[in-house]
């Protein structure tokens, strides 16, 4: 959470700077700031997105050819233009952003106060700003070494940013947990929460590591470790294009990329699965292979949608593989002491690669001797680095805060890799392998063919906008999918939506069912279908409305339900693919209709890179 950038050479600071910003804004968007330096120090900061920044300083000046800029998501101090970064030292000669949390932070304000130093916002940031000149002051060295000695004292995850006014062209980086990327242009340099910022101006760049610091001027990049050893850049080429992180035509990124979809999956399968020949190519996954057939279990670690891909894995991998799988929620499993032993296979599940908790989670089991495996999006992360092996999902830079493609990305590498195993173990008869690859190879023009029905969703979303709650049914493979719509439609439409197993909203839930509630069935024709019915009846009965989720052709549920989307017939372990999508849409449109900004919904953050 919370997004940086930063710029140092010839060019206007500024607009590269705001530019950026925007890019990085699905990290969060409580307040927005930049810091300049013109001859002397200028900060301008707002609570609020980068665009209402941006309304509020026109006519200043703002020429510039170094700057740094913060978009945030609040964790120590309310949204406000107080506590926006960037913030100053007390002397005012420094400037800094922060994303991350820096845990002991009350210990060294207290060391601070004592010093009879006072502070103008409620957070972290300012007080490891002031710690910094104070070292510097005290020590009576310069701002690269009062950083390596501040953070050797500073528990938790940061990435810091510092300009300082006596030394006009440099800007001083450091990493720990959070997200740096450094792209390197020609007398010029870029910092960054991820590489959008710099797309247009440079495909060269450097990913920091932890505990690393960076001195970064227009025509020089040092690298050094806290111990003030020098570190050689690891320059990488980027492979990604400007036109993937834009919205192309569509009123949001989260439309684009529902819309992407078929592309996604067709890219995610690209390259690995032949279902003429009978085989999936995967060489992260089959360097493992030994390891994942004989493990006593695989756990799943993931937050968010991504635990729910896991959750969906879990049925596929029991089920094919016939491997005991645990999912676990990574803010839980790091800090239960849970047991690990060696030889467990853990599978991190992360779009973003840089979720804290995940990250932690797999640190922690891969110094217990576990095998870690990678299912993650975004290429160069940190749970990539982290992990031995692993499956890219390349679905794209995912920018809409609400996961979409990333999960129908996840399951099809999840897919893959439980097909390889269960047919290198032999739990999977020849057959029904060939006619599952067969079936996944026709996935991406199913989720097109779902997409061409989605004018009848978004009718159906000016039916139930104004609902205050709603239920998500399914049983099975579809049982995470009810999960997850119900978590688009919480955190799109700000909707209360609760997803449940269909057979046990009988153990509570179902006393909720009146009129008003609209109950969203994932209803499609698999081995529960008959008794997904029953739980139908059981909703009718009590006159709730009934939203289902169908198989192309189902008059059965058809002539029952109020309300019906219609997915494509599919094996029930590739249904979720498709049943998810209809979901997608409608939690889209009924935000869309409740005009609210479904990009960027209140108080979310994509990458939540804070515990
Ligand atoms: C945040 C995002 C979710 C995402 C979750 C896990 O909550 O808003 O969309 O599913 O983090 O993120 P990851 O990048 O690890 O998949």
């Amino acid at each position: 959470m919370c997004g940086i950038v930063g710029y140092t050479g010839p060019r206007e600071a500024y607009p590269i700077i705001i530019k950026g910003l925007k890019r990085l804004e699905y990290r969060g968007y409580d307040s927005t700031g930049v810091a300049l330096h013109n001859g002397g120090l200028k900060v301008y900061k707002k609570k609020g997105k980068v665009a209402e920044l941006e309304d509020a300083i026109v006519g200043k000046d703002l020429h510039a050819h170094v700057g740094i800029g913060h978009t945030r998501w609040a964790t120590h101090g309310e949204p406000s233009d107080r506590n926006a970064h960037p913030h100053r030292s007390a002397s005012g000669k420094l400037a800094m952003i922060h994303n991350g949390i820096i845990e002991n932070y009350n210990q060294l304000k207290k060391e601070l106060d004592n010093l009879g130093y006072s502070f103008s916002s409620e957070t972290d940031t300012e007080v490891l700003l002031n710690f910094i000149e104070e070292i510097k002051k005290n020590n009576q060295c310069d701002l690269e070494e009062a950083v390596r000695v501040a953070l050797k004292r500073v528990t938790g995850a940061y990435v810091i940013l510092l300009l300082d006014e006596d030394n006009p062209d440099t800007i001083i980086a450091a990493r720990k947990g959070s997200p740096l990327v450094i792209g390197i242009g020609k007398n010029e340099h870029f910092l960054g929460s991820d590489a959008s910022p710099m797309l247009e101006y440079t495909k060269e760049v450097v990913y920091v590591n932890d505990y690393e610091l960076a001195i970064v001027k227009p025509d020089e990049l040092i690298l050094k470790n806290l111990g003030n050893e020098k570190i050689t850049p690891y320059v990488q080429k980027l492979d990604l294009e400007l036109a993937a992180i834009e919205k192309g035509g569509y009123d949001h990124f989260m439309l684009k990329e529902i819309f992407e979809q078929p592309q996604t999956i067709y890219d995610c399968l690209r390259g690995r699965l032949d279902a003429s020949e009978g085989t999936i190519t995967m060489s992260g996954i089959q360097q493992y292979a030994e390891d994942i057939m004989t493990a006593n279990r695989i756990i799943m670690v993931a937050c968010g949608t991504s635990w729910h891909a896991g959750l969906v894995a879990e049925y596929i991998f029991e089920e094919l593989c016939r491997i005991n799988v645990e999912v676990e929620y990574a803010s839980e499993f790091r800090y239960r002491n849970p047991i690990i032993n060696k030889g467990d296979v853990i599978i991190a599940i992360s779009q973003s690669g840089e979720t804290a908790d995940t990250l932690v989670a797999i640190e922690n089991a891969k110094e217990k001797g576990a095998i870690i495996l990678g299912v993650v999006n975004v290429v160069g992360s940190s749970i990539a680095r982290t992990s031995h092996g692993g499956a890219y999902t390349h679905a794209g830079p995912e920018i809409g805060v609400a996961s979409t493609k990333a999960f129908t990305a996840q399951l099809a590498v999840l897919t893959m890799i439980a097909l390889k195993i269960g047919y290198i173990k032999g739990t999977i008869s020849q057959d029904r392998y060939m006619n599952l690859l067969n079936e996944l190879q026709q996935i991406p023009e199913k989720v097109a063919w779902t997409l061409k029905h989605s004018s009848t969703i978004k009718t159906l979303a000016q039916k139930y906008k104004d609902a205050h709650d709603f239920l998500y049914l399914g049983r099975g493979y579809n049982f995470p999918v009810a999960l997850e719509g119900a978590l688009k439609l919480k955190e799109i439409s700000y909707i209360h939506a609760e997803g449940y197993p269909a057979a046990e909203m009988k153990h509570g839930p179902i006393a909720l069912v009146d009129e008003n509630l609209p109950v969203v069935f994932v209803a499609t024709k698999d081995a529960y279908y008959q008794k997904v019915v029953s739980n139908i009846q059981e909703i009718k009965a009590r006159k709730g409305k009934v939203i289902a989720v169908i198989t192309e052709g189902d008059e059965s549920i058809a002539g029952m339900a109020d309300d019906v989307m219609i997915v494509p017939e599919a094996d029930e372990i590739l249904a979720p693919m498709l049943s998810v999508v209809p979901l997608q849409l409608l939690a889209y449109y009924i935000g869309v209709a409740k005009e609210y900004d479904v990009d960027k919904p209140r108080n979310l953050a994509k990458s939540v890179t804070v515990e």
